[in-house]
């Protein structure tokens, strides 16, 4: 179909909607959830009270709804940082805030399991599209409310998680030192898993770099939760172990958030303080 677009370095349709997500600003929360699968959305989406689709165009699917009564949005993101950025441009142009991460990674470690949860606290910068928005020296880090949230929910719903440093590569193969066709792989990226243990670096993965960095950038805040379906080390690969998990926990760590944002407010607190913990837990256990 033809959809004019009105301006080439604004690129919206003629009703508003921004060029690749097809969204425009009403559609979806403040809080969202990106699974790098269009497939995963529905399977975020059907944990929610009531959800409707709001949008779909080539790898980016939408939907919007209700967690616990707070309005929570999922759009994929497809895989790997340039359709991510794209995804947090719109998303960010529509009022979005707040961006989780939900999505699936490889462990270096074999104390790490297949199924498992990571909690990224800041990513190596393994991308080229974060490098074209800021000097390499800038760090991809987290935010410390969402981070916490999702660790706070993860230990409430008695998930297996870590915490750590991930490494967010432009490659699923040579860049991960995966063997590419033929069993190509160039010398530089000969130890690259070693080398990334030896420094603590719990994961690859190919998103959270972007998103920290952008919301950096443009005062937002994000995280990233991933679930392990391969180690590295033990050489196990499980397609999909842990990823139920990882979007319970995301959920309920919009809930958390969402709670903690209304007291901040209340309380008049620019950041979060030991206090709207506090009373938020003290409320949480309560249920
Ligand atoms: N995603 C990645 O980028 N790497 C893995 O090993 C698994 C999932």
């Amino acid at each position: 179909m033809n959809v004019k677009i009105k301006s080439a370095s604004r690129p919206e349709t003629e009703e508003g909607l921004q060029y690749h997500l097809r969204v425009k600003p009403g559609d979806v929360s403040k809080y969202v959830l990106l699974p790098g699968d269009p497939g995963r959305v529905v399977k975020i989406a059907e944990k929610w009270d009531r959800y409707w689709k709001v949008a779909e165009h080539r790898e980016y699917i939408t939907y919007s709804g209700y967690y616990k009564n707070v309005f929570i949005s999922v759009t994929s993101t497809g895989i790997g940082c340039p359709s991510t950025a794209i995804a947090i441009e719109e998303l960010a142009r529509v009022g979005c805030d707040t961006f989780i991460r939900v999505g699936t990674t490889g462990a270096l470690s074999r104390e790490i399991g297949i199924g498992d949860l990571i909690i990224s606290i800041g990513a190596v910068r393994f991308d080229g599209t974060s490098k074209q928005y800021v000097l390499t020296e800038y760090p991809a880090v987290a935010s410390l409310d969402v981070t916490l949230a999702l660790m706070f929910a993860a230990e409430l719903l008695n998930v297996k998680y870590h915490v750590g440093l991930t490494a967010s590569s432009d490659s699923f193969y040579v860049g991960q030192e995966r063997p590419g066709y033929r069993d190509y792989m160039p010398p530089n990226q000969i130890g690259l898993i070693n080398y990334l243990k030896s420094v603590n670096v719990l994961n690859f993965e190919m998103e959270s770099s972007i998103i920290f960095v952008l919301s950096n950038i443009y005062r937002l805040r994000s995280g990233s939760i991933c679930a392990v379906i391969a180690n590295r080390e033990t050489n196990e690969f499980i397609a999909e172990a842990g990823v139920e998990d990882a979007i319970r926990v995301a959920n309920e760590a919009v809930k958390i958030l969402n709670t903690w944002d209304e007291l901040k407010i209340v309380k008049n607190k620019k950041y979060l303080t030991p206090e709207t913990i506090y009373e938020w837990f003290r409320e949480y256990v309560k249920r």
